[in-house]
């Protein structure tokens, strides 16, 4: 049974969501920065490869079972960007408001675009760094983009991304209703359920 993890992200959103999500369980969960873990450069194609890279990378270093998120945005008038590319959609380094804006930008420049998009989260557990059976789970939020950002909480691309069934963009909604409506939230009760059926 896993009572402790380290958690394969230095991003303080998703540590924050994460841990909240977590609360109340009986695993501890540590951030890789506990063990000053830097982040390891993701050169997957694809969610899931991303998200075994990171959490390979905190297994070996921490010698412990280790969780990672990769997760994005996927905008069809962008034909899925930013995708896999999110963090780094403005450039490597690039702060959440420059990717914000240069997504706002991308969008204006179309005509009439369509607004439909939706996050993807990919939650993968690995007991070692050479687990051969990761358990992995997605996650897949529908929204819309809007032009106006709009909303304090959250991180990323939250106060663009309008959440029809909640008429106002993630970045309004309260922490505990976006973790119980969102792809992370949503690729971690997946990924509980599997590690409790275990
Ligand atoms: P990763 O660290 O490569 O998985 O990059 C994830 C990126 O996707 C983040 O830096 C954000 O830009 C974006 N993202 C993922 N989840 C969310 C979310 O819940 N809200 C807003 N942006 C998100």
């Amino acid at each position: 049974m896993i009572n402790k993890v380290v958690l394969a992200s230095n991003n303080p959103g998703k540590v924050r969501e994460i841990g909240q999500l977590l609360a109340g369980l009986k695993i501890e969960v540590v951030p890789q920065s506990d063990f000053n873990i830097p982040e390891i450069e993701e050169t997957g194609l694809t969610f899931v490869e991303n998200a075994i890279i990171k959490a390979r990378h905190a297994a070996e270093l921490s010698q412990l079972p280790a969780l990672a998120d990769d997760s994005g945005l996927e905008v069809d008038a962008l034909k899925g960007a930013p995708g896999i590319y999110s963090a780094r959609y403005a450039g490597d380094g690039a702060s959440d408001t420059q990717n914000l804006e240069k997504l706002i930008a991308e969008l204006q420049a179309l005509d009439n675009p369509v607004r439909s998009a939706r996050f993807q989260c990919l939650m993968v557990l690995m007991e070692h760094a050479a687990d051969p059976t990761p358990l992995m789970c997605q996650g897949t939020w529908q929204g819309e983009i809007i032009d106006t950002p709009k909303g304090e909480n959250g991180f990323g691309y939250d106060p663009v991304f309008y959440v029809p069934t909640e008429h106002c963009t993630s970045a309004e909604l309260p922490a505990d209703k976006k973790n119980a409506l969102s792809h992370r939230g949503q690729a971690l009760n997946c990924l509980l359920e599997k590690l409790s059926n275990q």
